[in-house]
């Protein structure tokens, strides 16, 4: 996942491969919650790890149900068989409207049956969300609710520690046209008290039916049959309970897979693939976002399916335009005004009301970020009109917290200007899909040239590796610390017995050498390097080993293939120079060697290590002098560098004058 404040995402030209979609945030927290209220345990398998089913998970554990991972992966949920053990809790709910929903109509009910008291809230956002609707069939049915902020938003208190008797003789009445989460709160909550038959009457046009029939589906997986009369009625039989199915798959989310079948629809195909498969989701999805499927083929997608997964390659092109009737796939219409951008006349999606009460005001939201890449936007309070634009234009797209407006304007770094998108708060994906961008950039393809680097050289002990890895994480780019590499060939060699003075044993290890880097630490050949890499000695051996020119051809390409989407920051000494001679930007960093040596020492003192600092002076002086006056890509700044001397700066003022440098030179810059 990326946690930096921005994410730049370069111009982006073609996609192929497979993409493995996480669970669907829908099935997953209702899944969750039938499973704790059931009798029985139910293994899921596939559920989605997200903010979203943590804050579930966190609710349901406070409320005393017991929740473990099995050897297998899956998640074991010990049902509570409709009791509550635990009688009291403030629930903390993030902005996770699936939990806020169906935990307020559940703990509403049981509350007053079993008598207890529960405060539910979340963030800002959640309790600007309507809630007033579900609150007021619950009282209908005799359940104590307060709300403690604003009237008909949250926070809300449930039950009043007292028992009391519910009213289920009349109808329950619930709007339909504002959330179809309140009823489907109802639809879960009510067979926990269905001693006779309860009905509930929706009131208005009910919005989002997909979604009711997935609540409707996975009641029937744990063993209750809801009657159905059109979409006005809804009776739950008397005697219903709720029973484990034991093991449940959760699909993956098909909403999560607009994104991606946008991608085939407007993406090339790139070389030696036929597009995107999706696996997790296919054509017998009980999730109503799978419609999206027939929309993207109105626009000119070509997809194919099966059961469990879908193909996609671009049809048509330019995109056609659509006028949509929306109501039916209301998340996964967003991916629709994105995908306009790219249509060949104007986009018109009509009865989104509801994006106005989601995550963000979604109407507003989307035609204000689509107006940045030079679109002509119409809002309404029920629709948003699309015209592409004439030439297209880019921005930092503000993501308003909202996971979905994230993942939507990624597709905009296709578009034909070649220009690069900067999305906000990346980290918003978390709500239903960590590690999208990491999904995206794996099956997308850009000419290399379109990847940034940065490149720092500097001598030994300047510093340049802490100030390249901080500035990697702060752009959540890929980090090549070229030192590493010699250093680690030097290890090799010492393994292998070969002399450092041996040029073609040497070189011919380096173009084999089983090096891997992972989570900050480095192996070789499976081997555990990071703490011998580090050692003055190694430094010592690398710089010898580094002379040689057949070496350092052979770690050539290596060193190349570091540069992936989004981005690469590389250290060392040749980095701008030779390696990456047309890097965006080139940093020569220097101190006076005895600032450095006084680094050095320091570094090893405290990690408890003996160290004389005339000694570590004189071999860096060494070191220094062999690095600069090899005849093979010696030590020194490229033309083009800009020299950043830190011997009287920390390394916070660095890394923020390098990032200010960074930012001089993007196309972001004047914000
Ligand atoms: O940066 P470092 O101390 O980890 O580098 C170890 C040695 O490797 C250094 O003395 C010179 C050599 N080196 C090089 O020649 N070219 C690079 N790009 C990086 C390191």
């Amino acid at each position: 996942m990326y946690t930096t404040a921005f994410l730049d995402l370069p111009h982006l030209t073609s996609a192929g491969g497979t993409v493995r979609l996480p669970g669907s945030k829908s099935i997953s927290n209702r899944v969750l919650l039938l499973a704790a209220l059931s009798t029985g345990h139910t293994d899921i398998v596939d559920l989605l790890d997200s903010d979203d089913t943590q804050v579930m998970l966190k609710a349901l554990a406070q409320l005393g149900c017991r929740i473990e991972t099995q050897p297998d992966g899956a998640l074991r949920v010990h049902g509570l068989g409709g009791q509550l053990p635990v009688k009291q809790a403030p629930l903390f709910l993030g902005n996770a409207g699936t939990a806020m929903r169906p935990l307020t109509a559940a703990l509403a009910l049981l509350a007053s049956e079993q008598g207890g008291s529960f405060e539910l809230s979340g963030i800002a956002r959640m309790h600007e969300r309507p809630i007033g609707d579900l609150v007021d069939a619950l009282r209908q049915l005799g359940c104590p609710v307060d709300c403690l902020g604003q009237e008909g938003y949250p926070p809300l208190r449930l039950g009043d520690g007292a028992a009391h008797a519910l009213k289920l003789d009349q109808p329950i009445r619930v709007r339909g046209d504002v959330s179809s989460q309140f009823l489907t709160a109802l639809l879960l909550a009510l067979p926990l008290v269905a001693r006779q038959d309860v009905v509930i009457d929706v009131v208005g046009e009910l919005i989002s039916r997909p979604y009711i029939e997935i609540t409707l589906n996975l009641l029937a997986r744990f063993g209750v049959q809801v009657r159905r009369d059109g979409w006005q009625r809804f009776t739950i039989p008397a005697g219903s309970r709720y029973t484990s199915p034991g093991l449940i798959h959760v699909e993956g989310d098909a909403s999560s897979a607009s994104y991606f079948i946008a991608l085939g629809a407007l993406a090339p195909a790139s070389p030696g693939t036929d597009g995107i498969t999706i696996e997790g989701v296919g054509l017998s999805s009980i999730q109503g976002d799978i419609r999206f499927v027939e929309a993207a083929r109105l626009m000119g997608a070509d997809v194919s399916g099966e059961a469990n997964r879908l193909h996609i390659r671009r049809g048509a092109w330019p995109l056609k335009a659509i006028e949509l009737d929306c109501n039916h796939i209301p998340d996964a219409a967003m991916t629709l005004a994105v995908m306009a951008l790219y249509a060949d006349s104007t986009t018109t999606l009509r009865n989104i009301a509801s994006w106005r009460v989601k995550e963000t005001d979604r109407i507003a939201a989307m035609a204000a970020e689509c107006r940045k890449f030079g679109a002509t936007v119409e809002e309404g309070v029920d629709f948003i009109r699309v015209t592409p634009p004439t030439t297209w234009t880019t921005g930092s797209i503000h993501t308003y917290d909202d996971h979905r407006v994230a993942m939507c304007f990624s597709l905009a770094a296709f578009n034909p200007a070649g220009l690069p998108v900067r999305i906000e708060d990346p980290k918003c994906v978390a709500k239903t899909f960590p590690d999208y961008f990491e999904a995206l950039f794996e099956v997308c393809q850009t000419p290399e040239q379109a990847i940034p680097v940065i490149c720092i050289d500097g001598p030994t002990a300047s510093g340049k590796g802490t100030l390249a890895s901080e500035v990697a994480q702060r752009l959540g780019y890929h980090l090549l610390d070229s030192g590493a590499l010699y250093r680690a060939t030097a290890l090799a060699a010492q393994d292998a017995g070969i002399d450092l003075d041996n040029e073609p044993a040497l070189a011919r290890l380096a173009a084999q050498l089983p090096v891997r880097f992972q989570d900050h630490r480095v192996f070789l050949a499976g081997r555990d390097i990071t703490d011998p890499l580090r050692l003055e000695s190694t430094g010592g051996m690398a710089s010898r080993v580094s002379q040689h020119p057949s070496v350092r051809q052979a770690l050539h390409a290596l060193q190349l293939s570091f540069r992936r989407l989004p981005g690469l920051v590389a250290d060392g000494r040749d980095m701008g120079t030779v390696i990456f001679p047309h890097a965006q930007l080139k940093v020569y960093l220097t101190a006076s060697a005895e600032q450095r040596a006084q680094r050095r020492y320091k570094q090893l003192i405290s990690k408890g290590n003996t160290a004389n600092i005339d000694s570590l002076l004189a071999d860096l002086k060494v070191r220094d002098q062999r690095d600069t006056s090899r005849a093979v890509a010696p030590l020194k700044p490229a033309e083009d560098a800009l020299l950043l001397d830190n011997s009287d700066m920390g390394i916070e003022p660095s890394v923020q004058l390098v990032l200010s440098w960074w930012q001089g030179k993007t196309v972001f810059s004047a914000r």
